[in-house]
Order: C-alpha cells, then structure tokens, then sequence
C-alpha cells in the first residue's frame, strides 16, 4: 500500500516588536552624548535602515517570542495545546539554559509535555528551523509545529561601536507548520563553514560565574557583505533546482532583513526585485527575527496570498546560510 506524501503548511504567522522605537535621528542624539558621531544620513546609504525597535529592560526574547506564537496560533486556529514541537530560533536566549523555547512553552500555558528546543544558526536560524521543522513533519513524528525566530540583540550591542550598534533590533516572528497532504514547504537547503567563524561573534561565555572573553558582538562588515552576498544567490539557486522550478516560479522573496544593499544585489541577480519583501527600513537587523517578522508583514497585509510561492533565505554568522522555499 502506497502512503500518501506529508508536507509541512504554514498555517497561521505572527510577530511582536517592542513599544520602543528608536529613529536613526534618536540614535544620533543619543550616541553624540558618549561623543559617537553618526548621522541618518550615513545609516540609510549604507543599509537602508531608518527606525528599530529596542525591548524594554525587563523585556526577553521568550517574552517577545510569547506575543508572536500567540498571534500565530490565533490565526492558525489552534490553541497552544495541539502543538507537538516548538522551536525557537535565537542568538539572546534568556539564559544559557534552560532553552526560550521551554521557557515558551510554561508561558503559553502547554502542559501535554511537547518536545522543545532551541536552534542557534544566528541569522540563518529561521531558514535552520523551518528545514528541521519540516523534516519532523514529513518524518510523521509531528502534526502541529511552532517555529520561532526572537531576538533582543540590543543586549549585545557595544553602543560605543557606532558600525554594529545602529545596525540591530529587536523583536520575535512565529510561524505554525502544520502536517498537510498539500504542498507546503517545496525544498530547503542548509549550509554553513565554521572557518569563517571570527568574522561576525560574540565571542565570549560565561564561567567561573563571570563573562569569559567578549560579551559584545564583533562583525567584520566589508567581509560579512562580500559573503553574503556570494552564498544568498547560490543557496536559493539551489532551493529552486530541488523543488524543479525557476526563479521566476517565485512570487515573494524574504531574505534576512540585515541591509537593503546585500538584499537588493541578491534579489537583482534572481530577477525578483520587485517581489522582495522589505522590513529593514523599520525594523532594522532582527537577525533570527527578520524573516518571520516579514512574513507576517506581507502575510496581514494581503501582499502573500494562498497558493503563492515564497523564498526565504537568511545568513548569518558562523558562517551559516540557508533558503527555504514554500508554497502558502
Ligand atoms: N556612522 C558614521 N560613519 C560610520 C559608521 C556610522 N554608524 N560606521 C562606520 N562609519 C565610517 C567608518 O568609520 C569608515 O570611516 P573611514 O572611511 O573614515 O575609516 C566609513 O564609515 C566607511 O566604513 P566601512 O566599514 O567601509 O563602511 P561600509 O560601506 O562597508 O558599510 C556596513 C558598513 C554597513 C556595516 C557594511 O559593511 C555592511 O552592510 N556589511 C554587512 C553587514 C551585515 O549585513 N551584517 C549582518 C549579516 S549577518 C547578521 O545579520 C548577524
């Protein structure tokens, strides 16, 4: 007997970015007091950013990813209880452990003892936990899977380091994946090369009951923008050949919300500008956050329709990159 194929749909998106939103105008204000000298001006040209949002100091990336999931599961129709995994894609967990997404899971109320897990893949996490997700799924271990990205890179930001710290913000997106007999998620593709590693971190830990080494991020621009920009066309290339479709098969493109250059020249080369979903102007870089977070955007305002195809990809640091690509 013939089993018929399982696919992973995504049924219902949410997002949740904190009441704190800080222009670049503000920004500038705020860093000239320590003597950084920044301006709007520079911040737009370079990466197209022109607003975030910052968590409030009692604020967690599990509080964030709560807000997201809830609205997910609101429009996915499900209560908190039918969920059978969660996952929390995130660089800021609230602690070293126990992971957010267990932590999510006490805060959703879920007491039917569902698995859940943290993935850390930085700016990749997204396209990382939708690719595990939907293995899970296909696999038959899982019906209902909730995949989060969130993420309060404030709390490792140097704001003496004017080149990261205007460039982040925070902020948390959900998605529900849910079993289906329809297509669904079409492929995915999932890279990474460790020996990049020093170019984007935080390389510290904690022991000794003290911070060990960095507790700030450090990111080599120039080399970060050359990378990214050579893997994103070559991963969603490779997305597109598993799932045997052309790049003109795709009619929204989210990529990592990290700079509207590397975006822009990633989107160009696929011929698919004019389909790129942008949130970087007010969100700034949510790393793990960005692609759900813009999901959501496009999804509530009626850009992203069922029956669409949707390519996201993310890098991030690692260096890892990825791109998923589905049909809503
Ligand atoms: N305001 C004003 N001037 C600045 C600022 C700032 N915030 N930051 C840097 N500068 C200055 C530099 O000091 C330098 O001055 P100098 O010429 O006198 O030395 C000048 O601007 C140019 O600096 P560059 O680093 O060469 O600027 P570049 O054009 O490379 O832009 C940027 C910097 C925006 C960081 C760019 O390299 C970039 O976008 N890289 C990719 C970053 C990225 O996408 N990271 C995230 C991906 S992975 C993840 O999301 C975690």
């Amino acid at each position: 007997m013939t089993q018929s194929a399982i696919y992973s749909r995504v049924v219902g998106t949410g997002s949740y970015l904190p009441a704190r939103r800080v222009t670049n105008q503000q920004l500038a204000d705020e860093l000239a007091t320590r003597g950084i000298e920044t301006s709007d001006e520079w911040i737009v040209a370079r990466t197209g950013i022109q607003a975030r949002h910052f968590a409030a100091p009692d604020q967690t990336s599990s509080d964030m990813a709560v807000e997201a999931a809830k609205r997910a599961l609101d429009m996915a129709g499900l209560s908190a209880d039918q969920i059978d995994l969660i996952m929390v894609a995130t660089s800021t967990p609230d602690f070293v452990f126990p992971s957010t997404a267990c932590l999510v899971q006490n805060k959703l109320g879920i007491t039917n003892g569902c698995a859940a897990f943290d993935i850390q893949a930085v700016c990749s996490g997204f396209a990382y936990a939708m690719a595990t997700a939907d293995n899970f799924i296909r696999s038959g271990a899982y019906r209902n899977v909730l995949v989060i990205g969130a993420e309060t890179f404030s709390r490792i930001l140097d704001f003496n380091d004017r080149t990261t710290c205007v460039l982040f913000g925070d902020g948390a997106g959900a998605v529900v994946l849910q079993a289906s007999s329809e297509p669904g998620i079409l492929s995915s593709a999932l890279h990474a090369d460790g020996s990049h590693s020093n170019i984007l971190c935080v390389p510290g830990n904690v022991s000794g009951g003290a911070v060990q080494g960095e507790a700030f991020l450090y990111m080599d621009g120039q080399a970060v923008f050359k990378l990214a920009v050579k893997v994103l066309e070559k991963v969603a290339h490779e997305a597109l050949e598993k799932a045997g479709l052309e790049a003109s098969a795709i009619d929204w493109l989210i990529p990592h919300q990290a700079n509207l250059r590397i975006m822009t020249s990633t989107a160009r080369k696929l011929g698919a500008e004019a389909k790129m979903v942008v949130t970087v102007d007010q969100h700034g870089n949510t790393s793990a956050a960005s692609i759900p977070l813009a999901l959501d955007v496009a999804v509530r305002d009626g850009r992203i329709k069922a029956g669409q195809n949707v390519m996201i990809e993310g890098v991030g640091g690692g260096f890892t990159w990825g791109a998923v690509l589905f049909r809503m």
